[in-house]
């Protein structure tokens, strides 16, 4: 075996390890899960290791939105300044964002209970809760996972669900809007009025950026999978992720032609031709020799699985402040969904 393989795959054994001792899961019902209507064709799920390793990392994934999304919606239920800011967009987006929160973190308990149940190692990221919060009204101060104040979002989703191209055959979409290294959460109580503005409209476009990465992940790793059960998580989670991303996607429609000093350049969404237009438009899928098809994209290993989601994030800023521990955990995480075949 290969070195670097070696050194991946022990890193990932002493992260889950570690993690594991550290977890305060505990083992659900059986019962729970082996009712009439269970898919469980006995009262204990068995997995094999690419399945386990494609529900491990899902799990790191979905502790990793808890998070994100925890802090929103502690800031849209507390932060007056910045819930206005989000109405601003739309009426909606601050219960969208905690309704986003509650969704995210039991999908994360789920999977871990799940895996639990199925005599396996779930996934506690708690050792990484070290980046501060920001020091602002209604934000607890406690230590988190993910970093939302210097971030570069990827706007190329909203041109790509509007076009017929395709990342899988090597299609690329401008930025509607350059957002780099900007916070997507207010830093400081003194930022108020048309800047606080432009900080949540970089946020509305970074919460339709995660989820739509959510929905092509499950879309790639459900391929790799084998056992039914696992099949059936990642069918009846995954559209979950697409459910969000249609919500954020459609609150863009609120975003106002802005430009502020420091800040991204925002266009008026109301002027764009493809105002409204937020049905995903048939594209190419599988061969372009087959009829254009409206379709989640991209959905290949490469453009779309654990490392190019995980790559995604690190690019993105979410992870800014971080171990090396953490990163090497998630990049092998990451490496082993990836290489799981359906078997
Ligand atoms: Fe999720």
């Amino acid at each position: 075996m290969e070195d670097s393989k070696v050194g991946t795959m022990q890193n990932r054994r002493s992260f889950l390890k570690a993690t594991a001792t550290a977890g305060a899961l505990t083992l659900p019902g059986i019962g729970l899960l082996t009712g009439a209507e269970s898919v469980f064709a006995s009262s204990k799920p068995t997995i094999n290791d690419n399945d386990l390793a494609v529900l491990q990392f899902l799990a790191a994934a979905e502790l990793l939105e808890c998070d994100l999304w925890g802090q929103y919606c502690e800031l849209a239920k507390n932060n007056e300044g910045f819930r206005r800011a989000l109405q601003e967009i739309d009426e909606s987006l601050p219960d969208y964002v905690c309704g986003d929160f509650e969704d995210e973190c039991s999908h994360a308990s789920f999977i871990n209970a799940f895996l639990v149940a199925a005599g396996k190692d779930p996934v506690n990221l708690d050792s990484f809760r070290t980046l501060p919060s920001v020091p602002v009204e209604g934000a607890k101060d406690i230590g988190r996972l993910t970093n939302l104040t210097n971030l570069t979002v990827d706007t190329s989703y909203y041109e790509r669900y509007r076009q017929h191209g395709n990342p899988d055959f090597g299609d690329t979409f401008e930025q509607i809007v350059t957002i780099k290294n900007q916070p997507t959460v207010p830093t400081s109580d003194s930022i108020r009025g048309l800047d606080l503005l432009s900080i949540a409209q970089s946020a509305a476009f970074h919460f339709a950026a995660i989820e739509q990465g959510g929905s092509s992940l499950y879309n790639s790793l459900i391929t790799k999978v084998t056992s039914l059960d696992v099949v059936a998580i990642l069918a009846s989670i995954g559209p979950t992720e697409v459910y969000h991303f249609a919500v954020f996607q459609t609150a863009l429609e609120g975003i106002r032609d802005l430009e502020r000093p420091g800040g991204p350049e925002f266009p008026d969404i109301a002027d764009r031709p493809n105002r409204g237009d937020i049905m995903p438009e048939p594209c190419s899928f599988l061969d372009k020799s087959f009829p254009i098809c409206s379709v989640i994209r991209p959905r290949n290993t490469n453009t779309a699985g654990a490392v190019a989601a995980a790559t995604g994030l690190v690019k993105s800023g979410l992870f800014e402040g971080q171990s090396q521990a953490f990163f090497d955990a998630v990049v092998a995480l990451a490496s082993a969904a990836d290489s799981a075949i359906r078997s």
